[in-house]
């Protein structure tokens, strides 16, 4: 390295020495790296160079702009450091031997199952997306191929509101806006509350929630479907589980599968959580519907997908043994504080 520029480093360092506060540390910076400053004077005297010197030279003084910028940074931060420590040593109100406070609150279990799912589907290239509870009739039932007097209409009793909008009964509501919003390729989650109005049981709530999922790509088939369900179960339940496929029929899938996961309340045996099957019905899925698509704007020659709506609140009871879903909405401090050490 040139003369000039060892000796501009050296007295940069010395000065550095001298700092104690941030007026100070400006100071410096505007002697070396400020308009007038020595950086840029050595960048002047390559006016007088031969192109060859100059190359050479302008490389070296660059070299010490970037070192002189970079140690002005991290003294910066060692400043911003020390200020900090000093004002907690000078606290009197600090004392670093106090145990943390103990925390009040805790997330609801539906939530706890919510996130870990979300998290399994991120690691899978998976989008989290939010649904309405509020939704048109259009985007619950038409969009989903379930047209006005379908007698698929039957199977959710669905709440109507006077102006004619719906509270969602399925999180499938969400699918035409999402299909027209991203398009394909799509890979989507979307959880959300649904509203049914059904005879309440172990099993059945009137308000419950879901979470479904899409996938749209080229060449999807049945066996991408299952894969995904086997990884999200046994991701959720830390081990193998006894599913079964049976199958379903849901106007907006073709074909559509019921996939029941064996009871984890009562180990199979049967129950009045499981109605005494041994199995409990949670992940209806299958290929979306051609008509579904095309009603999304999806280009049916490229494109094909599968869908999953699985019941979230009845995973949240098989994952922590919950035997009635009343509890779940019951805002029963004493059951839902169990899961106090799950806060987030
Ligand atoms: C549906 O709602 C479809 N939209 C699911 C779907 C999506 C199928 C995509 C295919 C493709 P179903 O009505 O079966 O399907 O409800 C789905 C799940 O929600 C059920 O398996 C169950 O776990 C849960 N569920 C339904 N009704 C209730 C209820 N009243 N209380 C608690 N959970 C419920």
């Amino acid at each position: 390295m040139d003369n000039n520029i060892n000796k501009v480093l050296e007295e940069f360092e010395n000065d550095l020495k001298t700092v104690d506060d941030e007026k100070a540390l400006e100071d410096v910076r505007l002697k070396y790296t400020g308009k007038k400053g020595a950086v840029n004077n050595l960048m002047r005297l390559m006016a007088d160079l031969s192109a060859e010197a100059k190359k050479t030279f302008g490389a070296e003084v660059n070299e010490l702009k970037n070192k002189v910028e970079s140690r002005l940074q991290t003294f910066k931060e060692s400043l911003e450091y020390n200020a900090i420590m000093r004002e907690i040593n000078n606290s009197e109100n600090f004392d670093f031997s106090l145990p943390e406070r103990e925390r009040k609150g805790s997330l609801h279990p539906v939530t706890l199952v919510q996130i870990e799912i979300e998290e399994i589907f991120k690691q899978m290239g998976f989008i989290i997306e939010d649904g309405n509870e509020i939704e048109t009739e259009y985007n619950n039932f038409e969009a989903v191929n379930i047209p006005k007097d379908h007698p698929a209409r039957d199977m959710q009793d669905t709440y109507f509101l006077n102006n004619g909008q719906v509270l969602k009964t399925h999180t499938s509501a969400a699918q035409n806006r999402l299909m027209k919003k991203y398009g394909a390729p799509l890979r989507v989650l979307f959880p959300g509350r649904c509203f049914r109005n059904e005879n309440v049981d172990a099993c059945h709530e009137n308000t419950f929630f879901q979470m479904e999922g899409m996938m749209i790509d080229k060449n999807i088939s049945i066996a991408n479907l299952i894969y995904f369900m086997k990884t999200l179960l046994s991701e959720v339940f830390k081990q193998d589980i006894n599913v079964r496929l049976r199958p379903g029929f849901f106007p907006f899938v073709e074909p559509g599968f019921e996939l029941d996961m064996s009871c984890a309340v009562c180990g199979g045996v049967g129950c009045p959580t499981c109605k005494h099957s041994g199995w409990l019905e949670l992940v209806p899925c299958g290929m979306i519907h051609p008509a579904v698509l095309e009603m999304g704007g999806i280009d049916l020659n490229e494109y094909s997908g599968f869908a999953f709506g699985l019941g979230l609140t009845r995973l949240a009871m098989m994952k922590y043994g919950i035997k009635n879903i009343r509890v779940l909405n019951s805002g029963n401090l004493k059951t839902l504080s169990q899961f106090k050490t799950k806060l987030y």
